[in-house]
């Protein structure tokens, strides 16, 4: 390609116009003029959707063989960054082999409420963690450079009306939960694109909306990848060219593009605002192709047996009474369930991959000595089969241990659609109970997108959280199950009791196209830890075959500025019999704060490996942001002066070593002083509050004499709430002037 400039230069109007739009489905537009080729994108984000031409059959497409490594529920929950962005890094080879430019992923929207369908394919409710992972699988994918797109920017936590909702969000919950994974993604993943989404945000679409396109993201961040719709996402295309839109998807067949050129031609949109958008494409477009490397190798089986490694380390061991897990070799244990013989491993709708392989459990578990399988119940029904419940009880009651294989079904959670309930089909329910009448050594293993009520969980004695963990899914339960790999998975959500107890069950889902996100930074632990709200399981939970101990929590300041950073060591000893890793988990808790915030926040986690007795120091280092909430008032991340607990934790509910520390804001909030303004808020001014005592004692000596000095209390007991307008109080010594005088003074200062 000619040097982008040059080809800008020599484009027409049309030809840049045609550029921000697709060309097709996957593909964006060549200027076969100029010699400018059109590049393909593909779905993502947790394997290789490529769609190609069914030979011989006009019109019909289908998608490739590829490898369906663990969704985004199940790898999030390693809390692994090494894990993360080594599955980017196959799925960047995958992308060069079939030369796809981008991989449209990672999908990181907060996990509002575990109702929203698309959750398996989404990260966590966890801000921190959400940037984090978004970060590993971004560098990954890019490290083979290929490109990522970051979706949905931004604030698509549903799938009901997802066209039309308008997520109503304030700014501050904006900034410290919705926003920051993004930021994240864009300062230090460096993506090479964002996918806006298809929701309004505060009003306005997100395909045109200049404040989240321009302002936020390349203005404050500094990003300068491209923007591009999600796929029919695009509502006013001649609005979203000046917003930040560089890209519309799919193609609108030229339609949109025409509404472009005639809206230069009549001087409702600028031909620079085209400009920058096409070179956008443009880059694109010379940043694959300067870079693509076709031959680039793809061993589909070795990437299977990626999946199933790295499937592994997302299991969660939720409940192991009295070491029911893991299996022995040999034992005799009843696998019951039809998810043992098709699992369920990824989710509906886009993300759908077309597998080469897949693994069951039943198939990992061939030829298994004192293994036994009943079906147990019907996936396609939620109604019992009392056959098939009567052959899993004579399985389980035959057997020392039962493990039953249970989740949702294709039909209660996908892509397009929300649930209505947390509830798991009646007829596995049932079973589980039924079998846990019959034998008492019972565990479940879940295969979910999302959270899921459990009413026999005291029936139970072991339990592990599967999530939907890929094609090679079976390999991964077998080596956990079987003990040739110690869990390690920890939860990256809330496990509500009941869907009641969540933080937006009254509002969620809106009222028509009103979304309006009333609980505030109160999303999932935030919220639960706030209210003292009981779980079933807390985020971060999960547990190990070996035990570990936390040792000599130290920190480099007990005192510091806002400006300063603050290193954090812990030490961690597996003092079990068996290898392990370890998720240390550290949060910030404000002891007290001006502005509601939540009981801690998760600012850190090092996932450790440890030898039986080996110990190892997990190192964090906090800067301003582990401290600060956004100010509505400074429109900035403020720290206010005080005590922050560091703690670390076995999960958002279980601190295990914490240390306080004091941080100095050194940045106040600005405070215009009005007559209106209250004598507590100008007690944070100490300069500001002499005057104020200054003119207090000389109102009190009306002589005129050396006022004696009076003390701080002895303004705020008069009435700490009072506005200085109440000083005219003071009849004829205090009017509207002075005050005024002293006012200015004290906006001086
Ligand atoms: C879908 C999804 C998006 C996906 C795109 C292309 O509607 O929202 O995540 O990348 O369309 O399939």
């Amino acid at each position: 390609m000619k040097p982008i400039p040059e080809l800008l230069s020599e484009m027409t109007l049309e030809e840049k116009a045609s550029l921000l739009s697709g060309d097709d489905v996957w593909h964006t537009k060549a200027v076969e003029r100029l010699g400018i080729p059109r590049v393909m994108v593909s779905d993502g984000p947790h394997g290789l959707r490529k769609e190609e031409d069914v030979p011989g059959q006009p019109g019909v497409r289908e998608t490739i063989k590829a490898v369906c490594f663990p969704t985004a529920c199940s790898s999030t929950a390693s809390f692994d960054r090494d894990a993360v962005r080594r599955m980017g890094e196959a799925l960047g080879e995958e992308c060069q082999h079939e030369g796809v430019a981008v991989n449209l992923g990672p999908a990181i929207n907060i996990k509002r409420s575990p109702l929203c369908g698309r959750n398996f394919e989404y990260m966590t409710e966890d801000p921190f963690l959400a940037g984090e992972m978004a970060v590993s699988l971004v560098q990954g994918i890019q490290s083979r450079d290929v490109g990522t797109s970051v979706k949905h920017f931004a604030c698509n936590s549903q799938e009901h009306r997802r066209m039309s909702s308008d997520s109503t969000v304030d700014e501050r919950t904006l900034r410290e939960i919705y926003l920051p994974a993004y930021e994240a993604a864009a300062k230090r993943g460096k993506a090479w694109t964002f996918m806006c989404s298809y929701n309004r945000l505060n009003g306005e679409y997100a395909s045109q909306n200049k404040r989240l396109l321009t302002e936020l993201l390349r203005d404050e961040w500094g990003y300068e990848g491209l923007v591009m719709s999600d796929w029919g996402a695009v509502s006013d295309r001649v609005k979203g060219v000046p917003a930040g839109l560089d890209l519309e998807m799919p193609s609108s067949h030229g339609v949109n593009d025409a509404e472009i050129v005639r809206a230069v031609r009549e001087g409702r949109l600028s031909e620079k605002d085209v400009d920058r958008c096409a070179e956008r494409v443009l880059r694109l477009v010379e940043r694959f192709t300067a870079t693509a490397r076709p031959d680039t190798p793809w061993d589909l089986d070795a990437h299977h047996a990626l999946a199933a490694e790295l499937a592994a380390d997302c299991m969660v061991l939720l409940k192991n009474e009295g070491g029911l897990l893991p299996f022995a070799p040999g034992e005799k244990v009843a696998v019951i369930g039809e998810f043992a013989e098709k699992p369920r491993f990824q989710g509906g709708g886009s993300s759908h991959i077309n597998c080469h392989q897949v693994t069951s459990l039943m198939d990992a578990l061939e030829g298994m000595p004192g293994v036994t399988y009943a079906q147990g119940y019907r996936i396609d029904s939620d109604e019992a089969d009392e056959a098939l419940a009567a052959e899993a009880l004579a399985a389980a009651k035959a057997a020392d241990k039962a493990l039953l294989v249970i989740g949702l079904p294709e039909r209660d959670e996908s892509e397009g659609f929300d649930r209505k309930h947390l509830r798991l089909p009646a007829n596995q329910n049932a079973l589980v109970e039924a079998v846990s009448r019959v034998n008492p050594n019972v565990a479940v293993l879940l295969y979910n997108g999302a959270p899921v009520e459990m009413p026999w969980v005291n029936c139970i004695r072991g339990l592990v959280e599967g999530y939907l963990a890929g094609q090679a899914v079976g390999l991964a339960n077998k080596a956990v199950l079987w003990g040739e790999v110690n869990p390690s998975g920890r939860l990256p959500e809330s496990f509500p009791l009941r869907l009641e107890d969540t933080p937006c069950s009254l509002s969620y889902g809106g009222e028509g196209d009103r979304a309006v996100y009333s609980e505030g930074v109160f999303v999932g632990y935030r919220y639960y830890t706030a209210k003292k709200q009981p779980v079933l399981f807390p985020f971060g939970a999960g547990g190990s075959y070996t035990t570990f101990a936390y040792s000599n929590l130290r920190l480099n300041h007990t005192e510091m500025d806002d400006t300063d950073t603050l290193r954090v060591e812990v030490d961690v000893t597996n003092t079990g019999s068996r290898p392990g890793k370890e998720v240390v988990q550290l949060y910030v808790a404000p002891h007290e704060s001006r502005v509601f915030r939540p009981v801690r926040e998760l600012k850190g986690f090092e996932k450790l490996s440890l030898a039986p007795g080996e110990t190892k120091t997990a190192v964090f280092t906090l800067d301003k942001r582990a401290f600060a909430y956004w100010s509505v008032e400074t429109h900035g991340w403020f720290v206010e002066t005080g005590v922050f607990g560091i703690e670390i934790c076995r999960s958002a509910e279980e601190v295990i070593l914490s240390t306080p520390v004091t941080v100095r804001g050194t940045v106040p909030a600005p405070l215009t002083v009005t007559e209106d303004t209250i004598v507590e808020d100008l007690a944070r001014y100490p300069a500001k509050f002499a005057l104020l005592k200054k003119a207090v004692a000389a109102l009190k000596n009306p002589d005129g004499a050396e006022a004696e000095a009076i003390g701080d209390n002895d303004v705020l007991d008069m009435d700490r709430y009072a506005p200085l307008r109440t000083l005219i109080a003071f009849g004829e010594r205090m009017d509207h002037q002075r005050l005024g005088e002293l006012i200015d003074a004290m906006n001086r200062v």
